[in-house]
Formats: C-alpha cells, structure tokens, sequence
C-alpha cells in the first residue's frame, strides 16, 4: 500500500470510488457460478433491484458510464426482449431460495428516459415480475433532452419517488465544450417538468471545473438549480478519463481550479440549507425527508441488477456483464448481451470473489466513504475483530478521521478527499488488478 501523503499528494481528485472492488478488477469467473445457489444464503428481506438502460442521446466527452449513443430502435426493442428473458431466468434463481423482498429500485444508465412511454411501461412491468411492489421506492435517471412528460408519468405511476437529472451547468458553451450540446431552456424545460410531475425528490447533477467555467459561471449555475428547490444535488469534479472524448483529446483538468470550485460550491449549498452526505451528495434539510432518510446501505444489502453494464452484488461475489468505454468496446458487449441464452443468463460468469480480507475491506471502505461512517460495534460483531487491528494504516488518517467510542468517520476535510482515500484503501491485490485491466 503507498502511504497517504503520497495519494493526497497526487491529486485530490483521483477517481470516484462507489464501488469497492472497482469493476476494472473484474475477471472471468471460472467456473461460472449458477445464480440459484448463489443467492441461496443470503440475506434477502432488503434487496436492492436494479435495472440499467445503457443507451443515450448522445455521448458526453466525460463519461465513461456504460452507454451507447444513437441506438438503432431494433437494438432498443433486442434490448428489452433480452431482459424480459433475464427477468424470468433471475426471478426463478432467486425463487430456489425462497422468499425475498426488495428494499429499493433504480432505473440507471445512460439514460432510462431514452425510452419512451410504452417502453418504460414494459420495463416497470418487468419489476413487478421480479417481485417488486410499486411502493418499493425507485429512483430514475433522466436527461434534460428527454425529460418529456409522457414518459415521466409512466414511472411516477409505476412508483418512482426520485428523479435524478443531470445537468452538469446552465452555461451553454460550458456543456458545449465537454461535447454535451445542451440548451439552458431545455434544462428549465426538463425541471419544470419533473417538479410538475409531483415526484418527491428531484436530484440535480452539476459539475465543476468544466473548462471555461469561472467562480461566476458556476456560482450562476449553482443558483439556477437551487431556483427548483432540489431536494438533492450532486457536485461532480470533472474527470478526465481513458477512451473518453476528452481522454481522446488530452484534456487535463486542473485540481487547483477544482478545489476553489467545491469548496465554493459546498459554502453555496451550506448557506443554502442543504447538509453534506458524502464528497457529492448535498441534501435539502427541510426536504420532506430532510435530515433522516437513509441512503442505502450499500455494505449490507444484496443488489440484483438486471441488464448489461448493471452489477450485481452478493455478501462474497460481485459480478457483472464485461464493461468498456471506447465506442466498438460497448457496442460489442451490448451487441453480445442481446443473444445470450437463457443458460448464459443464469450464471455468474464474470466479476470478483471476495474472500474474508476483501469483505472486510469493502465494508471499510463503505462505510468510512458514507456520512454515518463506521459502526466500530457492527464491524466487530461481523468479523469478530475490530477495524483497527485489522486495518493499522488508518492511523495515517490522522485529522481527516475522528474515532469515539462507537464510531469512526470522516471530517469535513477528509469527506472532501474521499477521492483520495478511497483509492487509497484499496487493497494491493485489487489494485494490481486495475493497473493490468485491459480497457476497451
Ligand atoms: C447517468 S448520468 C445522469 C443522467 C443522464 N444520462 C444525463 O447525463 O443527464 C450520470 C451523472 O454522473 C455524472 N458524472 C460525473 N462524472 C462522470 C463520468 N466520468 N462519467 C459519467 N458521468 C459522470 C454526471 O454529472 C451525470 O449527470
Ligand atoms: S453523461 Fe448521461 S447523457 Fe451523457 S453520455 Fe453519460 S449517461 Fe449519457
């Protein structure tokens, strides 16, 4: 493990770590493991389903999400018959072990609302036959070019509590030149909607060092989102990724730039009575859940995704379909997915075994990435040790940690490196593992 000051030194802003061990340490898992036993002896009351649409208007020069632009309607109507096909495969593996219930769905992507009315109906049908309920909360993903109506009253009436948007800036030029071609009105459009919706929670994506962007620029859009009283909102630094449009070109992001930008962003947010969650998050604190709703518990809870580029995770296997971000690379992978067989779609053929070193990790990690922070008792009580004989290079955490008795979390400081820190605690294994990953 390198030390500490040597991430931090590096740059702040390293790379998101939602998700521990990073799909990049993914292999082919041999031999593939069927999904029936898989879940069998998991804990099943609070799983969480989700469902992603990897396909989009267009590609955004930052995003290294698993979309494809412009799909042909025939791959869209593939799509969905394919997954039709993977519901009634996963519904029956999980049936083996007996009841289950979900706690939570999402519609990710790309962007689910690409789909339109009658395909986001069949799509909300498919939850239901997984076993859904259409009072299971559900969050969606949406875009400001396809925020229409028709197609948000299909997934408010199938249940969605939350809307998500990104939006990214209100500074045309600014969307322009990470090769988003956006118009503010559309984006005022595309909020007006969704409030009109009457969803609960709308969630704003807003981005920060964005080239050209200046502390106005951003302080402009920072006000416009707020105008709509968003119950979330997410402060994205912009990366510059491989195979990415940007990566492409050789953009570089400037940290220094970055920094002056969040921190400005987050005294915005204070000021205007939102309370920090993580890095990113920012929530409303008189919004109708206000200071209490809880984020999932992402250390705990089973996710059965549904789709390609969705993953699944259980308590020692996380697994996936394979995941690229090069144009021919996620066309290849969608192209493949469509014609796979019910067999190939009831196994786990590709991912990451975690042995017990690796769950304690990943619950660390978690943990210490979330607001709550980390139970010292709920780690003990599972692993029958504590973290800190477990993990001694905590204590280079220094002043970003504060440790009482019951728990331990980030400060304000540490929560603003967590894109360090995450990376950081990544084991060496897993690590080397991203280092030799043969991106596509
Ligand atoms: C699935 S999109 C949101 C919905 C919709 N596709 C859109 O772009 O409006 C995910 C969000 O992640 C954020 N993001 C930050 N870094 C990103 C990256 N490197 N790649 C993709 N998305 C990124 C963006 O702010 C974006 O709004
Ligand atoms: S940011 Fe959203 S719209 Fe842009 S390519 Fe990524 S998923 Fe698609």
């Amino acid at each position: 493990m390198s030390s500490l000051d040597a991430a931090l030194a590096g740059t702040r802003f390293q790379s998101y770590l939602y998700a521990y061990p990073h799909k990049t340490a993914y292999r082919r898992i041999e031999p593939a493991l069927p999904l029936g036993p898989l879940w069998q002896h998991e804990r099943r009351d609070a799983l969480f389903l989700y469902l992603h649409v990897p396909f989009c208007e267009q590609r955004c020069g930052f995003c290294n999400l698993f979309t494809r632009p412009v799909p042909p309607s025939e791959l869209i109507d593939a799509y969905l018959g394919t997954l039709a096909r993977q519901v009634a495969v996963v519904r029956r593996a999980l049936d083996e072990g007996g009841a289950f219930a979900f706690a939570r769905r999402a519609i990710g992507g790309g962007t689910p609302t690409l789909l339109d009315a009658r395909q986001l109906e069949q799509v909300a049908a498919l939850f239901l036959q997984m076993g859904a309920r259409t009072d299971t909360p559900m969050s969606v993903e949406t875009s400001p070019e396809t925020a229409l109506p028709d197609r948000l009253a299909v997934v408010v009436a199938a249940g969605a509590d939350r809307i998500s948007m990104g939006v990214q800036s209100f500074v045309d030029a600014e969307c322009k030149a990470v090769n988003r071609p956006q118009k503010a009105a559309d984006v005022h459009l595309a909020l007006r909607a969704i409030r009109d919706s009457g969803v609960a929670t709308l969630n704003v994506d807003l981005m920060y060092g964005l080239p050209g962007q200046t502390a106005e620029t951003f302080a402009y859009s920072m006000r416009a989102a707020l105008e709509y009283r968003p119950e979330e909102l997410y402060l994205y630094p912009l990366y510059v990724r491989p195979l990415t449009t940007l990566g492409r070109k050789g953009a570089a992001a400037v940290d220094q730039h970055r920094v002056a930008l969040y921190e400005q962003g987050r005294a915005m947010l204070a000021e205007a009575g939102y309370r920090q969650i993580s890095m990113r998050m920012f929530r409303r604190v008189d919004g109708p859940d206000g200071d209490h709703a809880p984020v999932y518990c992402c250390q705990d809870d089973g996710m059965v995704g549904l789709g390609v580029g969705a993953r699944s995770y259980t308590r020692a296997v996380h697994y996936s379909s394979e995941w690229a971000v090069g144009t021919h690379g996620v066309r290849d992978i969608i192209d493949r997915w469509v014609t796979k067989t019910d067999a190939e779609l009831g196994v786990a053929d590709y991912g990451f075994v975690l042995d017990d070193a690796e769950q304690r990790r990943r619950w660390l990690i978690l943990s210490l990435l979330s607001d709550d922070g980390l139970d010292l008792a709920t780690y003990r009580a599972r692993f029958a040790s504590d973290v800190a004989t477990d993990f001694p290079e905590l204590a280079e955490l220094g002043a970003f940690v504060t440790t009482t008795p019951t728990t331990m979390r980030l400060t304000a400081d540490g929560l603003a490196r967590a894109d360090a820190i995450g990376p950081w605690l990544a084991s060496d294994a897993v690590r080397a593992r991203m280092e030799a990953f043969d991106l596509k």
